[in-house]
């Protein structure tokens, strides 16, 4: 059987709490800004399972030597916020992955043709093909921006099997073009909404991500 991109809503009362703060239009600038670390936070923790590395070891506790798991340093993790609106999440992400590396890619799309284009890359040339790769960007709406942030990050030896995508509001188009390309993706959203309406939005989202987080 051909795999499938697997795409993940955890039903934790956290998200779901976040999600509904961060959709109400009546949200200030200064709360939307809290929901969208919030939801980094504990959407990123449900990506880490299996997805973080992890080596087998022994430790001494005061009573005895014990089996233990500890986080393999030797292995690469990177999280890439998608600017602007993907930073609002990486707070959340970070706190979880502290020793991360964080490379900036800037993407903004043309609010007539609705292309991304790309106005900063901090993405080193090759990676470590043994990386784990976490992206963040709370909307996936046409899917145009995170499929040129898959292109990169490809590009540059990831495999997008040990990539996980953060967002908050994921949409049918974005995840269809996902699922034909990258079909060992997985993506992890607070939610799974309807449509995009012809000005690029999705319906009922949360409006515009970036702006609301940044009360531009
Ligand atoms: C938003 C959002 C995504 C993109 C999704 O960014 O953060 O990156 O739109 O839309 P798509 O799936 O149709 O490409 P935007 O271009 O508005 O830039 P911003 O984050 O700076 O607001
Ligand atoms: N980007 C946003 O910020 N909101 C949307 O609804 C779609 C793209």
């Amino acid at each position: 059987m051909m795999p499938q991109l697997r795409v993940y809503v955890p039903p934790h009362p956290l998200i779901k709490h976040w999600l509904a703060v961060a959709r109400d239009a009546a949200t200030p600038s200064v709360l939307f800004r809290s929901a969208m670390t919030e939801l980094g936070r504990w959407l990123t923790y449900e990506a880490a399972r299996e997805w973080l590395p992890t080596l087998e070891t022994t430790v001494q506790s005061p009573l005895d030597s014990c089996p233990a798991t500890l986080i393999n340093p030797e292995i690469p993790v990177a999280v890439v916020p998608i600017l602007r609106a993907g930073l609002g999440l990486l707070e959340g992400a970070q706190t979880l992955l502290p020793l991360a590396s964080i490379y900036h890619l800037g993407l903004v799309r043309d609010e007539e043709t609705l292309e991304p284009a790309c106005y900063l890359n901090k993405l080193p040339e090759k990676f470590d093909p043994q990386t784990r790769v976490l992206i963040t960007d709370p909307m996936l709406a046409t899917g145009g921006s995170i499929m040129a942030a898959m292109a990169e990050l490809t590009q540059r030896g990831i495999d997008p099997s040990l990539t996980r995508i953060v967002c908050v509001v994921a949409a049918p188009p974005a995840l269809q073009k996902l699922n034909a390309t990258y079909p060992g993706l997985i993506v992890y959203t607070a939610t799974i909404d309807e449509t995009v309406n012809s000005k690029g939005y999705i319906v009922p989202g949360l409006g515009d991500a970036g702006d609301r987080t940044f009360g531009t």
